[in-house]
């Protein structure tokens, strides 16, 4: 059986103070089921603090919001995924579409960090969108159909079951417009059947996959509730605690 997982993607959002009294926040007031998955993505800088304060409690877990396709040297100001491993992180995000789009990350960029991610022990969230261009013009399938093949795609069978997807369609992200429980169920049952024809049933019916964009504490219990959306990678609403809660509530 997949796992329910709500994913908190802070962005670069909070200083060190504040981003240590929200994980208090929701780590004392969280009651997870046994099924589901909570995961906190800070900054970098507070990820070994954040992943340390989590250490001890049950389903919830630590990603990095992005890493380097490189391992190591001259790359000032970027962070290795040996790095974010050292920090006891377990997942990190990559394909974010403000990645994409405002620092012209490839398909084939992400591809190599997707492996390097999932070869140091890390799990990955891969995020993947359309923009409203694009849904207007009805491309957006075939656009997410290369989005996943073209990054994803090579992995074995044994590397993707360490893949959540993330469906975040890029005129949801941020904008308070949310894709309807239907928009997001039909691309979210698609990205199913693509993992049906690449791999097999087995491995499209247990890879989790999220919806992303504008998901809040009165959306999220029906966007949840379809049958192919097995969670949510939350920004704005995760800033809040009482908001990310209700939402980690949403099941
Ligand atoms: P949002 O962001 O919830 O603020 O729309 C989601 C995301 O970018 O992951």
């Amino acid at each position: 059986m997949r796992k329910n997982i709500v994913a908190a993607n802070w962005k670069m959002n909070l200083d060190r103070v504040q981003a240590i009294s929200l994980v208090d926040e929701i780590i004392s007031n969280i009651s997870i089921k046994p099924s589901t998955q909570v995961i906190l993505a800070p900054s970098y800088l507070y990820l070994y603090k954040v992943s340390k304060k989590c250490n001890d409690i049950e389903n919830i877990f630590v990603a990095a919001q992005n890493c380097s396709s490189e391992d190591n040297g001259a790359f000032t100001g970027e962070v290795s995924v040996n790095m974010i491993k050292s920090c006891n992180a377990d997942y990190v995000i990559i394909g974010h579409s403000e990645r994409r789009d405002k620092f012209n990350e490839s398909n084939n960029e992400l591809e190599i960090k997707v492996k390097k991610a999932l070869d140091t022990g890390l799990k990955v969230i891969f995020c993947c969108g359309e923009s409203l261009e694009q849904r207007n013009q009805e491309v957006h399938f075939k656009w997410i159909e290369n989005q996943i093949s073209e990054s994803l795609f090579t992995l074995s069978k044994k590397q993707i079951r360490n893949v959540v997807i993330a469906y975040e369609p890029i005129w949801a992200i941020g904008t308070g417009v949310t894709a309807t429980a239907k928009q997001a169920q039909e691309m979210h049952f698609f990205i199913r059947e693509i993992l049906l024809a690449r791999y097999d049933k087995d491995i499209s019916d247990n890879i989790s996959i999220l919806y992303g964009g504008s998901c809040n504490p009165t959306n999220a219990r029906e966007l949840f509730s379809q049958q192919d959306i097995d969670g949510g990678l939350v920004g704005g609403a995760s800033l809040s605690a009482d908001n990310f809660l209700a939402i980690t509530n949403s099941f």
